[in-house]
């Protein structure tokens, strides 16, 4: 594997000690078996649609991306766990070969999750050897693809949990992933007080966005985040807070779902097909005279009466597009949000509730994909998604950047993702 992320070599991370690194390894590995501890063999198996995946093929597609990247290039003596869980295991590299049909990775009952965990361990211990040691050059070039490797992963740990998620809600048993009381309760925080919204001035310009390729402040970047360059913005104003629950549901008493007017085109299209009349969770009382206080949702702590301080979470681009509209604001680009983002009168920047933006998913002006496999980890996606940036209450921790970009198809909802208000400074 000749190709290295340029975007992954960041001068912080050339230095990082290789004892370090392995603890990294170590964290992120342990953390994905305890996202999936209290699952079940039958919870991790299934596959509730086409863009989710079971819990299972994660664990195991995660482990694939390590072997193959690495063990397989830099390992001389690396014997492989199972030649055919290339093919099982390929979530979408062309260059790497034919591979099992996303809609059908559920009906893989075998390997079962022990084997997977056997998988898991095998490639660990392979993977503890390279790094203690790899030669000084091998581990140059290894570095930045184990960098790569275990944001990967970490990517997989939010997926798994929006995954679960959605499987659980099709189950009338409604059960929790997590109980309320576990101390890493994962729900969306509310406002610690009642917090009226403010409209945040800035003052725009050429503003700097994104990572440079080989010297940053960061110790790894995605290379969706570069290059590094400027935009200009004009004046705006940004809300120094997310959207709530409370706020959303006044849209969604207001008929906000059947106003075709406050809706793009295709958003319509979408609520019509769909049959949305709130976001994906929302549990709407017996009684529709009950108000607010009867509406429920479903989140990974179960069936909870819906906070209506807590930003919401799980709704669409034409759902947080038709918001927007209906409150006389607009979505902000993601260079408004990222030019504001160290604001230090913005809450709720990150950890809280990833930020759909107006901006399509496209290449920074001068962005090439690397060649080889890894060249096909972001580039081949700008097209047709939608960026959301800040982060989620499901991100795992450390995993997060003002310049990270998330991006999803605008219909997606099964993510933890709201919005954040803007508005022409006019
Ligand atoms: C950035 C979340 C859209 O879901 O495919 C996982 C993350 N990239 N494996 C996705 C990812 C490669 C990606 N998203
Ligand atoms: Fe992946």
């Amino acid at each position: 594997m000749s190709a290295i992320p340029s975007a992954a070599l960041k001068p912080q991370a050339a230095t990082l000690p290789r004892t370090f690194m392995l603890r990294q390894y170590t964290r992120v590995r342990d953390y994905s078996l305890e996202l999936t501890a209290t699952l079940s063999p039958e919870d991790q198996c299934v596959q509730s649609m086409p863009d989710a995946s079971p819990s299972k093929w994660h664990l195991a597609h995660t482990t694939w991306f390590f072997e193959t990247m690495l063990l397989r290039p830099f390992s001389p003596h690396y014997q492989v766990f199972n030649d055919r869980y290339h093919y099982l295991f390929n979530s979408y590299y062309e260059s790497l070969g034919s591979r099992h049909p996303r809609p059908r990775r559920g009906l893989l009952t075998r390997p079962t999750v022990d084997e997977v965990i056997d998988y898991r361990r095998h490639v660990d211990a392979a993977m503890q050897q390279l790094i203690e040691h790899a030669g000084p050059d091998a581990w140059f070039k290894i570095r930045p693809l184990l960098l790569l490797g275990l944001n990967h992963e970490q990517q997989h740990q939010e997926l798994l949990l929006t995954d679960i998620l959605h499987l659980f809600s099709c189950n009338p048993l409604l059960p929790a992933y997590r109980s309320g009381s576990d101390k890493d309760s994962l729900s969306p925080a509310s406002m610690a007080t009642e917090h009226g919204l403010t409209w945040l001035p800035q003052p725009g310009g050429t503003v700097g966005i994104g990572c440079i390729d080989t010297a940053g402040e960061e110790d790894f970047a995605f290379d969706n985040e570069t290059p590094r360059h400027h935009v200009l913005l004009s004046p705006y104003r940004l809300a120094d807070r997310l959207v709530t629950c409370g706020e959303f549901a006044e849209f969604v008493f207001d008929g906000g779902y059947q106003h075709a007017g406050l809706w793009l085109s295709d958003g319509w299209a979408a609520v019509e097909s769909w049959g949305w009349t709130a976001p994906a969770y929302w549990m709407a009382p017996d009684e529709p005279e009950a108000g607010i206080e009867g509406w429920q949702t479903f989140g990974l702590d179960g069936v909870r009466p819906l906070d209506p301080s807590a930003p919401v979470t799980n709704i669409s681009f034409y759902e947080a597009a038709a918001y927007a509209e209906w409150a006389q604001a607009r979505l902000p680009t993601e260079f408004e949000w990222e030019a504001a983002a160290r604001d230090p009168r913005m809450a709720q920047v990150t950890g809280h509730a990833w930020q759909w933006t107006r901006s399509s998913y496209d290449p920074y002006p001068g962005f090439r994909s690397a060649p080889g496999a890894v060249g096909e980890y972001n580039g081949k996606f700008m097209v047709g998604q939608l960026v959301l940036r800040g982060s989620s209450f499901a991100t795992p921790p450390g995993h997060t950047r003002v310049t990270y970009r998330n991006f999803f198809q605008p219909s997606a909802r099964w993510q933890f993702s709201g919005l954040r208000l803007a508005r022409d400074n006019i």
